[in-house]
């Protein structure tokens, strides 16, 4: 199992930044209501938690059926959408492309640049086109679906709807209205799953299966580490545990590092991020996550993690077996002596002691996942924990993790730029703005 070591967040290590057993005890009266909330799933989206029982069957036969007739599979999507499936590919599949087919693109953006780069490289004669979108309505997932459905119409014809996968709301949305009037295939995202919470369904399953992942390892990862965390006592739950030290840390360190020493879990820092920073900040409250890799950044952010503001509580992903070492040879360099009869894996891990052991002597908190190999069975531990620490780190700040109420008003300002109907004041406010702006005298 993934184990949590946070000797580190203790103020026998970190002096005054760090926190004492009280603090975490103070806290046990509200984890118990928390506790009975999760049991008895109180908010409906608590179903991630139950992701992991799925049956997975459907999903490995649309991905056969992808790996059969493709060459290219194109994933439309945004945000929760594809954060989880460019995670999944990266942290089990690195360099896919170069070695695999079909192709895997991720088109997460209406960058129009991106959108025709890919659409050079794709042949749409053998494109699998997955539209992911749970709502079914987001404007930059439903723009660059109209661009493929089209292209595809001209390839194909009539036979066009065979090449769309539509992953979304079982029941409703117009991506569920469209797809039923035209025949797509289709997977569902469980009506109460969140998007930054839905990795371990169809929309990150799907993707996962197509590249040859073994989805059952990530669903049983999952489910073992739901099982590890089902303890009421903080002391013996490292999810509750993590979610505590967060929330206490929150009070004074506004910063979230996630660092893992993985190449492979860079995507999963930027996944981390979207989960922690959508689900947290409201009511004038949340850490700002930043999406960190070790070593790299050692040479790129550590200078201001050690000696720039003390706002930062660092959380360290070390991996015990990489899969693969490479040997240090050096018979004549004198200069590089010390790297002899030594490897690579010994080097990345000592380098990622060292890091803590600096910021600790320099009083800034951190906390290690020890992850024994990272493979799907782990991908699936690491997932669900940190979606049930944001989970509860959210219930005790008080806020409905859930949602994301703060995204609406730039939906709106965008929906009236572009004309939709019923967006007319949100239009009439963006014109009044560009006259203030064309007026304004704070311009060079
Ligand atoms: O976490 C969330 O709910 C969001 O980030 C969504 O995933 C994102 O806005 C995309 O939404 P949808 O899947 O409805 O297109």
């Amino acid at each position: 199992m993934i184990t949590l070591d946070f000797t580190n967040m203790m103020s026998e290590a970190a002096g005054s930044n760090g926190l004492s057993a009280e603090d975490i005890n103070s806290l046990k009266h509200r984890l118990k209501k928390i506790h009975s909330d999760i049991v008895s799933r109180q908010l409906p989206e608590l179903f991630f938690l139950d992701l992991p029982d799925q049956d997975e069957d459907e999903i490995n036969a649309v991905a056969d059926s992808v790996k059969n007739h493709s060459d290219y599979f194109l994933l439309l999507g945004i945000g929760g959408s594809a954060l989880g499936a460019r995670t999944v590919l990266d942290a089990l599949k690195p360099f896919y492309n170069l070695k695999n087919s079909p192709k895997i693109f991720i088109y997460d953006n209406v960058d129009p640049n991106t959108l025709a780069s890919i659409l050079s490289i794709i042949d749409l004669k053998k494109t699998t086109v997955n539209v992911v979108t749970k709502s079914g309505g987001t404007v930059e997932t439903m723009a660059s679906f109209l661009i493929l459905r089209n292209a595809l119409k001209k390839v194909h014809k009539d036979a066009y709807s065979r090449w769309i996968i539509a992953t979304t709301d079982p029941e409703k949305g117009i991506l569920r209205d469209i797809a039923v009037r035209e025949g797509f295939r289709t997977l569902p995202v469980p009506a109460e799953v969140s998007g930054r919470f839905s990795v371990l369904s169809a929309v990150g399953l799907l993707p996962a299966s197509v590249a040859g992942i073994n989805i059952k390892g990530l669903l049983k990862g999952a489910k073992d580490m739901f099982i590890k965390c089902s303890e009421e006592d903080v002391w013996k739950n490292p999810a509750y545990m993590c979610g505590a030290l967060m929330y206490l840390m929150g009070q004074k360190k506004n910063i979230s590092v996630l660092i893992p020493y993985s190449d492979r879990l860079k995507a999963f820092s930027e996944w981390y991020c979207q989960l922690w920073a959508e689900s947290l900040g409201k009511d004038n409250r949340g850490q700002t996550p930043y999406p960190s890799k070790g070593v790299t950044d050692q040479h790129s952010q550590l200078q201001l993690w050690m000696q720039g503001p003390k706002d930062k509580v660092m959380t360290f992903i070390g991996i015990e077996d990489y899969g693969a070492d490479i040997s240090l040879h050096n018979e004549d360099i004198k200069s590089l002596d010390y790297l002899r009869n030594h490897c690579l894996g010994e080097l990345i891990k000592a380098e990622q002691e060292a890091t803590e052991l600096a910021l600790v002597k320099a009083g800034i908190p951190n906390m290690r996942l020890n992850v024994p190999l990272l493979d799907s069975y782990y991908l699936g531990q690491l997932f669900l924990f940190f979606e049930l620490v944001t989970a509860v780190t959210g219930f005790l700040y008080g806020i409905n993790p859930f949602n994301q109420p703060g995204v609406e008003e730039g939906k709106n300002l965008t929906y009236g730029i572009m004309d939709r109907e019923g967006y007319e004041d949100k239009k009439q406010e963006v014109l009044d703005y560009r006259e203030k702006i064309k007026e304004s005298k704070y311009k060079i």
